[in-house]
């Protein structure tokens, strides 16, 4: 699939499944099975380095985990996540780090708030811009804390205006983040590019989940708009407990894993 057909899947009404990922086994897992478009989300701060936000990740951390996704998608276009203050303090600085993901093989870059003139510009060169409104987790200290966005009349009215802006920017789609469903709703039908939700409802034209949560391998909290569909953290649990006790007692290595 290309990123040009996401449009026509919303004008048919198809819906589109995006997942993060972080690493080659993970998006050999993700293209497997038959996902439309691997993310590798600044999420990785917090599910892969262990940190409580998604601030301290580097353009170098990135650019690595870049790599390896890349090695595992196949066919499947893979998204990068934009890191803090590598967008934000200037245009030559920003086309430079965006281009970097392009030169590495991903297909586009995501940018999380309104950066309209941003957004021109990198798709005035060449590289596609994912856009990313409501929640936007690099803003936590100024939002307070990652919560429901766009609930009063005047912080929806501003998100629907800036994704109409970035529709007119040339954002090719716009990840929508724990917004109320009408909004949601609202949103997808006032712009002809497709809305990617996550806490954002059903009415988007998408939906994304991060690979462990998704998975039940992330059990440090668990937002409402997160669906477990595997409890994979408890298999492998038993799984090393089993291994461990098995070790100890002289069980493994037995016969078939052992030569003579
Ligand atoms: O970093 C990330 O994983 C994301 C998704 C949650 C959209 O931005």
């Amino acid at each position: 699939m290309e990123l040009t057909d996401l449009v026509k899947k919303k004008q048919r009404g198809e819906k589109i499944a995006m997942i993060t990922a972080y690493d080659f086994t993970q998006a050999d897992i993700a293209r497997e099975a038959g996902i439309d478009l691997i993310l590798v989300g600044d999420s990785l701060s917090m599910v892969i380095d262990g940190n409580s936000s998604t601030l301290p990740v580097s353009m170098d951390i990135m650019l690595y985990h870049t790599g390896i996704v890349l090695k595992g998608a196949g066919a499947v276009p893979v998204i990068a996540d934009m890191p803090f203050l590598s967008y934000q303090t200037d245009l030559p600085s920003a086309i430079k780090n965006a281009g970097a993901f392009l030169k590495k093989g991903a297909k586009a870059v995501k940018i999380e708030g309104n950066h309209p003139k941003l957004v021109k510009s990198l798709v005035s060169i060449g590289i596609p811009v994912m856009g990313h409104l409501g929640l936007t987790p690099q803003s936590v200290n100024q939002l307070g804390g990652y919560h429901l966005q766009g609930k009063d009349e005047q912080s929806a009215k501003e998100l629907v205006e800036a994704a109409k802006q970035l529709e007119q920017s040339g954002a090719f789609s716009i990840v929508l983040e724990a917004v109320p469903a009408y909004l949601a709703k609202l949103i997808t039908e006032s712009i002809s590019i497709p809305t990617i939700g996550i806490g954002a409802g059903v009415y988007c034209d998408g939906q994304v989940l991060v690979y462990h949560d998704l998975l039940g391998l992330f059990d440090k909290f668990k937002p409402k708009f997160v669906k477990r569909y595997a409890r994979l953290r408890e298999i492998a649990v038993d799984a090393i407990k089993n291994y461990s006790s098995e070790v100890k007692t002289g069980k493994f290595p037995d016969e078939a894993h052992s030569w003579n």
